[in-house]
């Protein structure tokens, strides 16, 4: 078997899109995934669309014995990228105990494989929300990391910490890792997107299941903030060049191009989008009129953060191209298609 890149969470809505572009590049795919928030049919999207079904292992990484075993059976795989982790920032505020033992021991499991079966690089998934709300904007990589607005957030902060200490002593380990934005949009396809389980926490499922009737409205969570229509700014970033980005990655650890222990690279679009201009977005390139109503504010929720992203295009030779219209349309043809409508 050649280069087998274990994606740890792949039947997940980044780890799905991220193992067809690595497919297509003519990697070997292992899928690790406890299908805690995810769907095994998710393989039946990959292999339609790229034309091969991925290695599949059912596996809880919070378990030791599970993780070693996994290790045991796959001696091919010469990379890592850790997409598995709970991830619902509301959850984890009354729940963080769970966030803490499943985030931290899932990778300290696979760290300690990493140096046992000396798997020298793995990519970790990583999120703008370690900056918190960030004092400079655009954010770049070297902006201060903040105390985290949630368990969630700070189990990233924690992780990457783990990561630059591991890799400080570790001289066999290369490490990136991806802080992304707001990951929005679907396989063009419409053969994979995101699967968010219950009520979305998201804003663009959130927004795509009101257009399709399961939602009675959006609710605009402040229209009080610093910003030139009052709503909040994100920097959507679309999940297909999201995933090219890890492929980029893989292949710079690979390459041993990376120059340092731990590698960080922002992942955004650069550009700042209101609520308001998401809805407006939306309804443009789907032809649908939303119906939404501003309500207070969401506690933690930051103001204004979107990507200096200068650093990963010069270093890694990537820039998102997908605008944000084009990705909201892929959205809603992703949600028309899983509600048969
Ligand atoms: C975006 C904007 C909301 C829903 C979170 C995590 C981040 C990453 C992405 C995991 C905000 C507004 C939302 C709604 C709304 N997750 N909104 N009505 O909070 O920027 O980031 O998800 O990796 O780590 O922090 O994303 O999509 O929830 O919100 O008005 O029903 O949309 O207030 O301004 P967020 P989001």
């Amino acid at each position: 078997m050649s280069k087998l890149i274990l994606v740890t969470g792949g039947t997940g809505y980044i780890g799905s899109h991220t193992c067809i572009e690595l497919m297509n590049e003519g990697f070997e795919v292992l899928i690790a995934d406890n299908l805690s928030n995810s769907d095994i049919s998710v393989l039946d999207g990959i292999e339609k669309t790229s034309g091969k079904r991925p290695f599949f292992e059912k596996v809880d990484l919070s378990d030791e014995t599970s993780t070693n075993l996994l290790f045991d059976k796959y001696p091919g795989i010469v990379a890592i990228i850790h997409f598995a982790a709970y991830k619902a920032v509301g959850e984890s505020v009354s729940i963080p105990l769970k966030y803490y033992y499943n985030n931290l021991n899932s990778l300290i499991h696979l760290l300690n494989n990493m140096e046992r079966k000396k798997v020298a690089n793995i990519v970790f998934s990583s999120s703008c929300t370690v900056y918190g709300e960030p004092d400079e904007l655009p954010v770049t990589e070297k902006a201060p990391i903040k105390p985290a607005s949630s368990p969630y957030g700070n189990t990233k902060q924690i992780c990457e910490e783990i990561l630059r200490d591991t890799g400080a002593v570790n001289e066999n380990l290369n490490i990136i890792s991806l802080r992304y934005f707001n990951p929005v949009g679907a396989h063009p396809s419409a053969n994979i997107g995101e699967l968010p389980l219950g009520v979305p926490n998201n804003l663009v499922p959130f927004i795509t299941q009101t257009a399709i009737g399961l939602r009675d409205e959006l609710k605009v969570f402040g229209s009080d903030y610093n910003t030139p229509d009052g709503t909040a700014i994100r920097d959507y970033i679309n999940v297909v060049d999201l995933a090219k980005a890890h492929v980029i990655a893989i292949k710079r650890l690979l390459g041993k191009a990376g120059k340092k222990k731990l590698e960080v690279f922002n992942l955004g679009t650069g550009r700042g989008v209101s609520v308001l201009e998401v809805i407006n977005a939306f309804e443009k390139a789907s032809g649908v009129k939303l119906k939404y109503k501003i309500v207070d504010r969401r506690e933690g929720d930051v103001e204004k953060v979107f990507a200096d992203t200068r650093f990963a295009n010069t270093e890694l030779g990537w820039k998102a191209e997908k605008n944000l219209e084009e990705t909201l349309a892929s959205a809603w043809k992703w949600e028309k298609k899983i509600r048969n409508k």
